[in-house]
């Protein structure tokens, strides 16, 4: 069996699945659940110096496998978190991760707590409600800092215009990144009622899940090419190649939230025993060996790639015609079972290879 075991700034994590700031961590019973369920790191729900009011409803599925929330951070008195829901949740032996926001002021006085408590192992630091300055940001950072001796960890949200800035001033101070943060604001409402799905003021809310995959993705693989301190991945996890793309994308550990919420805090233990199945048949030994492995294989691109035509793979192919119907160039047709392409009118796409449930097209890849 390959080995999960990954040390993140000093602290050794049994796997590299965790819970993600958000339902799954609301309190120490969700917490212990998650444990139980095989998490390798129990992030808490966000707390901060005043308790939310959080709207009603609050959680849709815009798209399957996707939610949209108005979660905000939690109802609880920050005081009886640290005090009452953090401590119990250290039984599991699971490292246990605070996550708090939001302005500087807020992070000094629930650093402070948390120094004092000494109830979590590391703490992570949202920046979802309070803009993406770099400036801004190296002062909440340095709040953190000089008030905790525990690892650091700030958490990125999406629709950053300065990335690059952003992560060198905060790479100064912090320990570790986690990206990203769920996607917005983002709105669905009934065409019947003109009423929005959620209870938020606005209506609007934040997109989590599969939708969010492929950004999250860019995310982890830029910061892990801007800094050589920790990443740790979250979005879009629905099963094991995605934990793996993650990781390769360069994250030394990843988050799950929509998820565990979708289908239950059991996930964390089955991915982590799938990734452990992947890593073996795959020959690898321990998750350490693919930690950025997209990164470091992938040559620095000079040129735009280009394609071959697709090519068929008739073992593979169980004739849905998927491919026929989709190409909008209708540049694919069946004649009796045959395969037929018209060069002159394929623009080498792609979308029929990726689209073919079968993996029977191909497009060979030749350097310009
Ligand atoms: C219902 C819900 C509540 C969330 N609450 C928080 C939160 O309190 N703090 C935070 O930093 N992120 C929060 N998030 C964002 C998640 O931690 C995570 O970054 C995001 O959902 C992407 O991961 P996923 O695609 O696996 O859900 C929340 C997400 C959801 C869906």
């Amino acid at each position: 069996m390959a080995d999960l075991k990954t040390t993140i700034c000093g602290i050794e994590f049994p796997n590299p699945i965790w819970t993600a700031a958000g339902p799954g961590g609301a309190d120490a019973e969700m917490l212990l659940r998650a444990a139980r369920g095989g998490a390798g790191g129990l992030v808490a729900k966000t707390i901060s110096v005043k308790a939310a009011r959080v709207p009603t409803p609050n959680i849709i599925t815009p798209l399957s496998g996707s939610l949209l929330n108005a979660e905000l951070w939690s109802e609880h008195n920050y005081r009886h978190f640290i005090d009452r829901e953090l401590p119990r949740v250290r039984e599991s032996g699971v490292p246990v991760i605070a996550s708090i926001g939001y302005s500087a002021e807020e992070l000094a006085v629930l650093g402070k707590e948390l120094e004092r408590s000494g109830v979590a192992d590391a703490v992570e630091f949202s920046i979802h409600y309070v803009g993406k300055d770099p400036e801004n940001l190296e002062r909440l950072a340095s709040a953190l800092k000089d008030n905790l001796s525990v690892p650091i960890l700030a958490k990125l949200s999406p629709g950053m215009s300065d990335l690059e800035g952003v992560v060198d001033v905060l790479g100064g101070i912090v320990d570790g990144f986690v990206a990203i943060n769920s996607v917005g604001p983002a709105l669905d409402f009934d065409i019947e009622t003109r009423q929005p799905l959620l209870g938020s003021r606005d209506g609007r809310g934040w997109l989590s899940g599969a939708a969010i995959l492929p950004i999250a993705l860019h995310y982890v693989e830029t910061i892990a090419s801007l800094t050589d301190k920790p990443v740790i991945g979250a979005g879009g996890i629905r099963r094991v190649e995605d934990a793996v793309k993650h990781i390769m994308a360069g994250a030394s550990a990843v988050q799950l939230c929509s998820l565990a919420v979708l289908k239950g805090q059991e996930v964390y233990g089955k991915l982590a025993a799938d990734l452990s199945g992947w890593l073996d048949s795959h020959g690898f030994d321990n998750v350490g060996q693919i930690i950025g492995l997209y990164r470091r294989e992938r040559p620095e691109a000079e040129h735009m790639r280009e394609a071959d035509f697709p090519e068929i793979d008739y073992d593979l192919c169980n004739l849905c015609l998927l491919c026929e119907r989709s190409c909008i160039h209708q540049a694919i047709h069946f004649e009796d079972k045959e395969f037929f392409l018209d060069r002159s009118l394929c623009v080498r796409c792609g979308l029929c290879c990726s689209l073919c449930p079968k993996s029977a097209l191909s497009l060979g890849t030749e350097a310009p």
